[in-house]
């Protein structure tokens, strides 16, 4: 199929006429090409079948004592055990939530209202998710002292920052394990090492790193990990926080006696089933060598036909801590937001840094924090490829993107 390419004006959104559309000579359909994976995935097929019975006939409620809510349970279990086994801890350690976001307020507020009178002081970095940052930002106004890591300019936490900001009084520490918007992937293995001497808590948001990164809880010294269900090609709206045994944390949620008195409410059956299945399958099922492959033929043929552009995140000589489907590229001189719908038009759906901040022009923390002047961190786009991702739909996108730059610069 050979695509062709004409100036068309949208009509849906004048303020960005003129706009490149694909035209294909077969059919007038445009691709569909998803290179926005680190927003969500699309469902395994493999975990809808999984959890459909659990929609229809194993409706039931697993704190019931019937029949119908004793398979519900069992199914509960089981989704647990297998979590626990990938985290390498006891099942009584995984407790279910409704997103990454919550599960995120559990650990931060959890631990920091429930341990301060040990002390005040938190630790973070001023790279993390929104879902993260707020939570800090919320406990400084409730008279809690943080500290916001730097990172250097791709994206690294130095654990050695880390151990030079613990104080007697600090009792949580939080850093991210892969961040969502470059793909660096940090150095927890050895800030676990550090921490391991000091009695604060060490939690990290995994959601970016699962498939790729270790998750052994014991082997990297955690004592909280959040990972979710939309990131594997899971449910969105489920999320697991990983509390090791003895963590003095209060819940969030308050009401009736689930897991294990740390989050009330009804059970997710369905979703809980399928972030196991699918958590399953991306561990059993690892691409990412495909997906390397996929992203380094990307970046190339990018930054060779792209003038003034540069990838943000590690490179060179540390892309191996880079996360195998991400790439965030400046492109100097247009606007990232009016590039998406340009890139939509043409059937491939990419993302402005993180999804969360999509629809506001504010540049995100984390390119702010690599040193990015303010105009270039509104004009980068993030790329994330996925496990069905094609050759041919990577050279569609290298035909295609530096010809709508070089439109949107010339108009
Ligand atoms: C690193 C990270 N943490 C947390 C979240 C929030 O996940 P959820 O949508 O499940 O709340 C996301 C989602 O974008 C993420 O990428």
């Amino acid at each position: 199929m050979s695509t062709t390419f004409t100036l068309f004006p949208r009509l849906t959104r004048p303020k960005f006429q003129p706009i490149i559309r694909a035209q294909h000579t077969h059919t007038m359909k445009k691709p569909q090409i998803y290179l926005d994976h680190a927003s969500t995935t699309p469902l395994d097929p493999k975990v809808l079948k999984a959890i459909l019975p659990y929609f229809s006939e194993k409706y039931g409620n697993p704190e019931s004592l019937h029949e119908k809510g004793k398979e519900a349970l069992i199914a509960v279990d089981d989704a647990r055990e297998t979590i626990a086994k990938f985290l390498n801890c006891r099942s009584r350690e995984v407790i279910f939530c409704g997103t990454a976001t919550e599960a995120n307020n559990l650990a931060i507020f959890g631990t920091a209202r429930a341990n301060k009178d040990k002390g005040n002081h938190l630790i973070t970095t001023k790279i993390e998710h929104s879902s993260v940052t707020e939570p800090f930002k919320q406990l400084e106004k409730e008279g809690f002292k943080v500290t916001y890591l730097d990172v250097d300019n791709e994206g690294f936490v130095n654990p050695e920052d880390v151990a030079r900001a613990l104080t007697p009084k600090t009792t949580l520490v939080s850093i991210m394990y892969a961040n969502n918007e470059i793909g660096t992937i940090e150095p927890i293995k050895k800030i676990g090492r550090i921490l391991a001497q000091h009695k604060a808590y060490f939690h990290t948001d995994a959601c970016q790193a699962v498939g790729v990164e270790s998750l052994d809880t014991k082997a990297l010294n955690l004592d909280m990990m959040t990972i979710n269900g939309s990131k594997i090609y899971g449910p969105k709206g489920i999320a697991v926080l990983y509390i090791k045994r003895d963590t003095k944390i209060e819940p969030l949620i308050h009401g009736g006696m689930h897991e294990f008195n740390m989050r009330a409410g009804t059970h997710n059956t369905p979703a809980i089933v399928g972030f196991a299945k699918a958590f399953d399958l991306i561990q059993k099922n690892k691409k990412n060598a495909h997906i390397t492959k996929l992203r380094d033929k990307l970046i190339e043929g990018l930054l060779s036909k792209i003038p003034r552009s540069h990838i943000n995140g590690p490179k060179g000589k540390t892309i191996s801590h880079r996360l195998p489907n991400n790439i965030n590229i400046t492109i100097k001189s247009i606007n990232a937001q009016e590039a998406v719908l340009h890139l939509d038009d043409a059937g491939i759906f990419v993302s402005t840094g993180s999804a969360c901040k999509m629809g506001t022009p504010s540049p995100s923390n984390t390119l702010k924090a690599l040193g990015l002047p303010r105009p270039q961190t509104l004009s980068t786009l993030r790329i994330t490829l996925g496990k069905t991702t094609t050759e041919k739909e990577i050279d569609y996108v290298i035909r295609t993107l530096p010809k709508i730059i070089e439109n949107l610069r010339n108009t």
